[in-house]
């Protein structure tokens, strides 16, 4: 077998790790989460989840990666060999989530270009639908439209490029110029928004504590799912980028700068975006409440309408904002086909460039879905079951799997020696006992308020084929493709158990 990729640097790590984790998720979820969830203080719950689920997870992911130097499936099946359809489950999670993330980054990309002229107008709903060309249901799909497959190609076109270059020349690279820009372009973008009027009121809608939120599980459930969705952890992502780690490389600094980077990213854009929307609700005098919106509403209709607004410079606002979400997408993207790739390729010992085709291939076919009248409505729903059924099931079956039934331990004396600073018995017990408790309660509570009251008022049959349809496809997949024979280099990796 060739020897395996690796990065050319620390910071190359470091900056690829960063860019999967800051992603549409911080531009669009965080700003509004927050907003939606007590305000300022809802950061109690978020930093809680930050150093009691997502720093230990990252810690544990990177560590695997390092030790075990393979993605997803070999990793849990070097664990325990029945542990390897974990691994395959997370892989087809992050596979599902890349065919509707590609859809998402290719409409930033037309929207930089409407920002030329701000071709939405006023009526930015109405323009946005129409591009989407959206149907009247979730099952009224009609035909292909050209001019959303296009960009759809280009997004797929581009993952594939950067990736055939391979780790260190394609991901690591591209990253190294990615990050630089989407971090200036959010500074660019926030300075204008503290300068504008209004600014402070979008700040306070933003910051301004509700502490009775604090006693309210839904609150806790919204900060554990966003730190996970952000991380990039509990889908194989993580495991797969640490496993190009050198020898020598830290484990634990690298989880906390990726994590306080990640979060320290979500800030700056809960700042960019809130301070903008103050200025918009100043010049509509309305209330911030009013304006403020999540998810594909913030990015394609609200925003768009703020920067219709600002006093001048529009149009490079409207490029700046769409490009900074066009990085972030991207540079997510690429880590999670990566994710794809480097479990084919170490199972079936193929050469990286083969998996590439088959995976972008099969993932352009079934995003073809979202270049049709009923792309926005399968997406809103893909998202919401892949985020609350997949990612955070996914992540309470590895933690009661690797804090119980494994030597938890083991893999604590394994990343303290090689790290800068080293972890103590908290990290376990995070593992152990609070990460797979608050996911069992977060699932739970989700499942109660999804039979209560039907995600966003879809149609059972719709919930059932887009979301509940979807986590079924990815289990059932990731059966089968861990019941295939691996290669015999594969197949004999498993045999060396891992406890030391
Ligand atoms: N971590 C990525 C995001 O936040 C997936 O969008």
């Amino acid at each position: 077998m060739a020897k395996r990729e690796e990065w050319g640097s620390r910071v190359g790590f470091i900056l690829a790790a960063i860019g999967s984790a800051i992603g549409l998720g911080n531009i669009w979820r965080f700003p509004y989460t927050v907003a939606e969830n007590g305000g300022g203080a809802f950061l109690i719950p978020y930093f809680i989840a930050l150093i009691t689920a997502g720093i230990p997870l990252l810690i544990l992911e990177f560590g695997l990666g390092h030790k075990m130097r393979t993605s997803a499936p070999g990793v849990f099946g070097r664990l325990n060999a029945k542990w390897q359809k974990l691994g395959w489950w997370q892989t087809m999670i992050a596979f599902a989530i890349a065919v509707y993330y590609m859809a998402i980054i290719a409409w930033t990309l037309r929207y930089v270009l409407f920002s030329f002229n701000l071709s939405w107008g006023e009526d930015t709903k109405s323009f946005f639908y129409s591009f989407l060309h959206l149907s009247d249901s979730p099952f009224d799909l009609g035909g292909l439209h050209l001019d959303l497959l296009v960009p759809l190609l280009a997004i797929w076109a581009v993952n594939f490029i950067v990736l055939a270059l391979g780790v260190k020349k394609g991901i690591e690279k591209a990253n190294k110029v990615f990050m630089p820009i989407l971090f200036i372009s959010i500074v660019i973008i926030t300075i204008r928004g503290l300068t504008l009027p209004g600014a402070f009121d979008g700040l306070n809608y933003f910051f301004k504590p509700d502490f009775s939120k604090i006693l309210d599980g839904r609150v806790w459930v919204a900060a554990y799912g966003q730190i996970f969705y952000s991380l990039s952890i509990c889908f194989g992502i993580m495991l797969a980028y640490s496993s190009y780690l050198p020898k020598k490389s830290d484990i634990v600094n690298n989880a906390f700068i990726t994590a306080f980077g990640n979060c320290s990213f979500s800030l700056l854009s809960g700042i960019a975006v809130f301070s903008i929307l103050g200025n918009m609700a100043f010049n509509n005098g309305q209330a911030v409440a009013d304006v403020a919106d999540g998810g594909v509403g913030l990015a394609f209709v609200v925003f768009p309408a703020a920067i219709n607004g600002l006093p001048n410079f529009n149009h490079i606002f409207g490029v700046l904002f769409f490009v900074s979400l066009f990085f972030a997408g991207v540079s997510s993207s690429i880590s999670i086909i990566e994710t794809t790739i480097s479990a084919v390729s170490d199972k079936f010992n193929i050469k990286r460039i083969k998996s590439l085709a088959i995976i972008c291939g099969f993932g352009f076919i079934i995003s073809t879905i979202f270049a049709t009248g009923a792309g926005l409505y399968v997406l809103d729903i893909a998202d919401h079951f892949l985020n609350n059924y997949g990612v955070a099931v996914a992540g309470l079956i590895e933690t009661i799997l690797v804090g119980w039934f494994f030597n938890l331990k083991s893999i604590r004396e394994y990343v303290n020696p090689i790290s800068d600073f080293a972890v103590g018995n908290w990290w376990q017990v995070s593992i152990k006992v609070i990460t797979p408790l608050l996911l069992g309660i977060m699932t739970v509570f989700k499942i109660i308020e999804d039979i209560q009251k039907p995600y966003e008022g879809y149609s059972f049959a719709s919930l059932m084929t887009y979301g509940v349809g979807v986590i079924i496809m990815t289990v059932v997949v990731g059966l089968i493709i861990s019941s295939f024979k691996g290669s015999s280099s594969f197949e004999s990796s498993l045999k060396k158990r891992s406890e030391k």
